[in-house]
């Protein structure tokens, strides 16, 4: 349905979750595992006698509301034990992202603590703060409380990070009712108005006559068009010196397995299965908003694994852009599918750097869990930054590797390759050597398998669609490509 009809799909708006101003706003005081706070407070207006009665202590997660001598809130204190979060892993400041959800409404500041933690704080309290609104409430919206951009924090970046990870667990959310390739198509187009970036789709049979065949060949038997969304953008000061870096996420919006059809239980969570689009399009934001040096593309290609007389099977031999067949062992197998024609075509224009970005295997979250997503590349230095990066903000990745000893398992009696390898050991590793055939002419290629959901309510966010790795890849990129 049309954006005019239902407001959907939209740009968040954060500004709801900061105030303007730090004036009138009661304090928010971390306080640490050896600390005691007894003075502090005592002398920043917290009653003794409720202190008395309420002893504050540092043990991390440990929050609490705090009165002033005229029995009024005063604030609040927050624990950070001895300065890691624990979960999520990370620094303390992340856990002010629980204080978003549990004060009363009304407007808030940080009496600790200063400088880049202070705006790490800031950015946990936006990510803390997200609800899912699109089916509830049609009414007033209620009052929630607000913090006040930290003195020296740069509030656009605090937004553009917060709003893009708004907005990715937005379209996760969304279920496929409403999400499917057409309408990750609406939210690709809305972005990309939003920041001047130039976007052309290419939509069904046409993806015959573009040669992109096996995207064709998984969204095909959906009513719903499979396409391929090509967005790119670069700073408004120019980007012919600059690097290219090619994002591609996949796009699958809803994964029925195909006709080897996934059981009940493989299946609920499906809607969630555009989770590296979603992430590769929170990333854009943030890079567009941000105007990173940076020539971005971001390649999509968008389709619903449906099940229909015109379905593809296993046995099916498909030609893939790059020229080389595949033979279908499996139908569910359709993530390297479609990303294999995509990151041929990103390859083609020789980036500097391609990543991508997919809910790929069930192998993955075995290894590493629903946290933790797989990070791939040949490159040790990018892979420890992104470690580092991810560590130092609460989006962490783990690395495993491109084991070229797998190759093997992908060959086939008929075809240049199957799609699923034989055995069941290493999927991840697998389905990533896969995907790493069709990126040959990027400069570096990494890969992120990622779960794309938050199993439950957390400081920094609540249960449902989280766009991971957004975040470490903003700081990674910021990093890498600063000129
Ligand atoms: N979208 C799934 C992978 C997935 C499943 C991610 C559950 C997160 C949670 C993917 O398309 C898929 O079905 N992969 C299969 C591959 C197999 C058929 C080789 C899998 O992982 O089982
Ligand atoms: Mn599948
Ligand atoms: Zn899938």
């Amino acid at each position: 349905m049309s954006e005019e009809k239902t407001g959907w799909p939209r740009l968040p708006d954060t500004t709801q979750v900061f105030a303007e101003s730090a004036k009138d706003g009661r304090s928010i005081w971390f306080i640490g595992e050896d600390d005691d706070p007894a003075n502090l407070l005592t002398e920043a207006g917290v009653s003794p006698d409720w202190l008395k009665a309420n002893p504050v202590t540092g043990r991390a997660k440990r929050t609490a509301l705090l009165a002033g001598r005229d029995g009024d809130l005063a604030g609040a204190a927050l624990g950070i034990g001895n300065g890691e979060a624990g979960e999520p892993c990370g620094p303390s400041e992340l856990l002010v992202g629980k204080l978003a959800k549990s004060l009363p409404a009304g407007n808030y500041r940080l009496a600790t603590p200063e400088g880049a933690k202070a705006e790490l704080a800031a950015i946990a309290w936006g990510l803390g703060a997200y609800q899912f609104q699109r089916y509830r409430g049609k009414g007033e919206d209620s009052p929630v409380p607000r913090l006040a951009i930290p003195a020296g924090a740069d509030a656009q970046r605090i937004a553009a990070i917060v709003e893009g990870v708004w907005f990715g667990r937005d379209l996760i959310n969304t279920p496929a009712s409403d999400m499917g390739p057409d309408d990750l198509e609406a939210a690709a187009r809305l972005l990309a108005k939003r920041h001047g970036a130039n976007i052309s789709v290419t939509t069904g049979d046409e993806l015959l006559t573009k040669n992109l065949p096996m995207i064709h060949a998984v969204g095909r038997a959906s009513d719903r068009a499979p396409r391929l969304l090509d967005l790119s953008w670069q700073p408004a000061s120019g980007g012919a010196d600059l690097k290219t870096v090619t994002l591609v996420g996949k796009g699958i919006t809803f994964d029925t397995g195909g006709l080897d059809l996934k059981p009940a239980a493989g299946m609920a969570l499906m809607k969630k299965d555009m989770g590296g689009a979603a992430s590769a399009l929170a990333l854009a934001h943030m890079i567009m908003a941000l105007q990173l040096p940076v020539n971005l593309r971001v390649l999509i290609p968008a389709a619903e694994n449906s099940v229909a007389g015109n379905a593809f099977r296993p046995s099916d031999i498909l030609t893939s852009r790059s020229g080389r067949t595949v033979e279908i062992g499996n139908t569910d197998a359709e993530g390297r599918l479609v990303l294999a024609d995509a990151l041929t075509l990103g390859g083609e224009a020789n980036p500097d750097l391609m990543i991508s970005l997919a809910t790929l295997t069930g192998a993955a979250r075995v290894a590493l869990g629903p946290d933790l997503p797989a990070f791939f590349c040949d490159d040790d230095d990018f892979a420890n930054s992104a470690a580092r990066h991810g560590d130092a903000i609460g989006d962490p990745v783990w690395r495993m590797p491109f084991w070229r000893g797998y190759e093997s398992r992908f060959d086939s009696q008929v075809a240049d390759m199957n799609n699923i390898s034989d055995g069941p050991f290493a999927g991840a590793i697998t389905a990533a050597l896969f995907l790493r055939r069709f990126a040959g002419n990027a400069g570096r290629y990494a890969h992120i398998d990622l779960y794309g959901w938050r199993p439950s309510s957390k400081p920094l966010g609540p249960k449902g669609g989280e766009p991971h790795a957004a975040r470490m890849l903003m700081n990674l990129l910021s990093e890498e490509c600063a000129s």
